[in-house]
């Protein structure tokens, strides 16, 4: 009897402890509840939390505030944290998409149901959805190239293959097209060699935006190989031969 009733609780202990310290004290009773339903049941209710927590990548305490000293853990009802109050307005505007919007959207099939809209639609285990280029842009006006720099290299190692950012070619292409027209010339040369660093891209695409970003920083011969290597991928690419041209008159 003793060694089962060990065994189950390293059992209970473990799961406890993947989910987090808070989860031991789940109520039975919910003394606040504004928008999902009062009746819900403790399991909805606790894979509803749980689905925001995975959602935004955040563990429970990020919406809800600790008990006052000397009680421990967290108090769940209590509306002090301005997360728990972001995350009702969320809830009331995802049930709206659902209901006023998805809901009439034509079926593609008939008498499937559609595609709800949840929190992880947006967030994909970020507290802030963003692309990583709006990321990348901003961190460029605020803290300039060596800083951005180094914050891609961070996202990158924490978050690759996971989902929250697309570490892909784009994004740095993109970047560097805004940067282009926004005439930060070297900080486009700069992130476009990180993409190519870092992701060893082979698209025309990619060649192409080296190629704009190398002639707008006068690299001229630097800019025709790219289109040549652009070309070289996509033999019919009408536009690279034409720059291609173009560029060895200026020469
Ligand atoms: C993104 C924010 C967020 C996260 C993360 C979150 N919650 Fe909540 N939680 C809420 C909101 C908002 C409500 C209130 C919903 C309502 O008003 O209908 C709530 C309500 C509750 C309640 C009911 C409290 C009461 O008495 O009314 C419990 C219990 C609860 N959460 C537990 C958890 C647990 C356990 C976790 C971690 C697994 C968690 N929550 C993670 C936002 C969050
Ligand atoms: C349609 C896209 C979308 C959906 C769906 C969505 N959110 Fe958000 N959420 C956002 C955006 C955008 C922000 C950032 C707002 C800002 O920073 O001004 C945000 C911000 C938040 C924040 C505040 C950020 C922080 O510091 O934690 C919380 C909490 C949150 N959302 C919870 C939720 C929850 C819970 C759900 C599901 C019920 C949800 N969101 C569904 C787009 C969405």
């Amino acid at each position: 009897m003793a060694n089962l009733g060990s065994w189950k609780w390293t059992a209970l202990s473990i799961v406890l402890f993947a989910a987090g310290p808070a989860d031991g004290q789940f109520p039975d009773k919910f003394t606040n509840l504004k928008v999902l339903p009062k009746d819900i049941s403790k399991h909805e209710l606790e894979s509803t939390m749980r689905g925001f927590a995975f959602a935004l990548g955040v563990r429970c305490d990020h919406c809800h505030v600790e008990k006052k000293a000397p009680e421990h853990g967290l108090d769940f009802a209590s509306d002090d944290k301005d997360e728990k109050k972001t995350a009702r307005i969320m809830l009331q505007m995802v049930a709206g998409i659902n209901h006023d919007y998805i809901s009439k959207v034509p079926k593609e099939t008939p008498n499937v149901e559609p595609i709800q809209v949840q929190c992880v639609t947006c967030h994909h285990g970020l507290t802030h959805p963003r692309t990583l280029t709006a990321v990348l842009s901003e961190s460029l006006e605020k803290n300039g190239l060596e800083k951005t720099l180094a914050l891609y290299g961070e996202l990158r190692k924490k978050y690759y293959g996971s989902g929250q950012y697309d570490f892909g070619e784009t994004s740095l292409n993109q970047l560097t097209e805004a940067l282009l027209a926004k005439k930060e010339n070297s900080q486009a040369l700069a992130i476009m060699e990180l993409n190519f660093s870092a992701n060893h891209p082979d698209s025309a695409w990619s060649y192409h935006v080296l190629a704009q970003t190398h002639e707008a920083n006068g690299q001229i011969d630097k800019a025709i190989a790219d289109y040549r290597k652009a070309l070289e991928l996509h033999p019919d690419d009408r536009w690279a031969q034409q720059q291609i041209d173009s560029l060895s008159k200026t020469k």
